[in-house]
């Protein structure tokens, strides 16, 4: 582990996300693009280290939520062509254009704001026309998709690049609903073609689409959980696709004592212990994004035992039952999700005990929680709250020092 970084940190594998984003351009068609969906600080990996490995393995685009993510990308020198997925409003039409940033649009009026806050700095803003084939989300109805293009077109600022729909059941064992939305896509895809109206880029396919139906590959996908290594459904992994989890989360002991039985534990002694019990104190709770509602639902790996955590996970800490390890010491390495000495507790269990979905628990690490990046077995970036070493002195005043 970097030295500096406080004891509790997620390692993010960047070989893993090249690995998977190559695995799935392995089943679609030269051509066809991935757009490597980088939103909510990428699922909670890091957008900025995430996107490059991706960009590296060869997706071509990115796709984030909201416009603030896209400049971020930009900050860091990104200059992959990246699209806002989700809603704009009209008054950053203008940053966007400047940004090179495409925008997802599915109403007239906040299209019409876009473009004119864009055309107003003199620049053309790109956009993708958003359809809703039943997730019930945004989007104009397949009905509304000739009209809403017809109008877009007609807007000398507004520069139609793409049409894209979003799937809501492509994870599910009743692929039925899929069919139907793609039907519906195709059927929007055939009256723009009528019309006369071309669109460079078709995209409507997620991970679990990706994998499962090539009917939905059009001229680009959407990754999201593929490249995180998650598997969108469970059959994927007996059909041939080897996806790697890009996220370990790490702690250390922090502390270690033998407690009488009956001794209770943590905030409102819900827990007491039955017999003699060594715990261990974990330095990382709730605010470093593993939810209160696990408590007395997770386990932890320390010296290759998987051991409960026990009482109610606090703000900052937890406590385990090391009863089965009682060589274990302050300092020791316990892992929450990843590998430890052949065992191992992935994202999607601690995502099952929590009664939610793994793209939730990945997202939900915090911003304190460094993340360490290894690329080609070398430790290459640390994204830390802590200051560089080098600027360390200049952050504290002599009038601080006096003080
Ligand atoms: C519009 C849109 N496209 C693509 C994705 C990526 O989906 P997944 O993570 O299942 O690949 C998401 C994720 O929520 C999304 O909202």
């Amino acid at each position: 582990m970097h030295q500096q970084v406080r004891p509790t940190w997620a390692e993010i594998n960047l070989d893993n996300v090249v690995h998977n984003v190559q695995a799935i351009k392995q089943c679609l068609a030269t051509s066809c693009e991935i757009i490597a969906v980088v939103k909510a600080d990428a699922y909670g990996h890091g957008a900025t280290q995430i996107a490059q490995a991706a960009l590296k393995a060869g997706a071509t685009r990115l796709a984030v939520s909201i416009l603030d993510e896209a400049s971020e990308l930009r900050q860091a020198g990104i200059t992959a062509p990246i699209l806002v997925l989700g809603y704009t409003p009209s008054e950053q039409g203008g940053l966007a254009a400047r940004l090179c940033v495409s925008l997802a649009v599915y109403e007239r009026q906040n299209a019409w704001g876009l473009v004119q806050a864009a055309e107003a700095i003199g620049e053309i803003l790109p956009v993708h026309l958003k359809v809703d084939t039943g997730m019930g989300r945004l989007g104009v109805l397949p009905d509304e998709v000739v009209a809403f293009a017809s109008f877009l077109r007609g807007l000398p600022g507004c520069a139609l690049e793409g049409v894209f729909s979003h799937l809501a059941k492509a994870d599910e064992d009743d692929i039925r609903p899929t069919l139907l939305q793609l039907q519906r896509f195709e059927l929007a895809l055939a009256r723009l073609q009528q019309a006369g109206i071309a669109i460079p880029l078709v995209h409507i396919a997620n991970s679990a689409a990706a994998m499962r139906f090539p009917a939905s590959h059009f001229s680009a996908v959407r990754l999201g959980l593929a490249m995180y290594g998650f598997y969108p459904h469970p059959t994927l992994k007996d059909q041939g696709f080897d996806l790697r989890p890009v996220m370990s989360l790490k702690t250390k002991v922090a502390h270690t004592k033998w407690l009488p039985a009956g001794s209770p534990i943590s905030y409102g002694g819900r827990y007491i212990t039955r017999q003699p019990s060594f715990i261990v104190t974990l330095p990382f709770g709730y605010a470093d994004g593993f939810q209160r509602s696990l408590s007395g639902k997770a386990a932890v790996l320390l010296r290759g035992h998987k051991i409960p955590l026990v009482g109610t996970i606090c703000m900052d800490q937890c406590m385990a039952d090391a009863t089965s390890v009682p060589e274990a010491r302050v300092g020791d390495e316990v892992v929450i999700w990843g590998q430890d000495q052949g065992l191992s507790i992935a994202a999607d269990d601690v995502a099952r005990s929590a009664g939610t979905i793994v793209n939730e628990v990945t997202a939900l690490v915090s911003k304190r929680v460094p993340r360490l990046y290894s690329y080609q077995g070398r430790t290459v970036a640390v994204r830390t709250l802590l200051p560089p070493t080098d600027i360390i002195g200049s952050l504290v005043s002599d009038r601080l020092k006096q003080s």
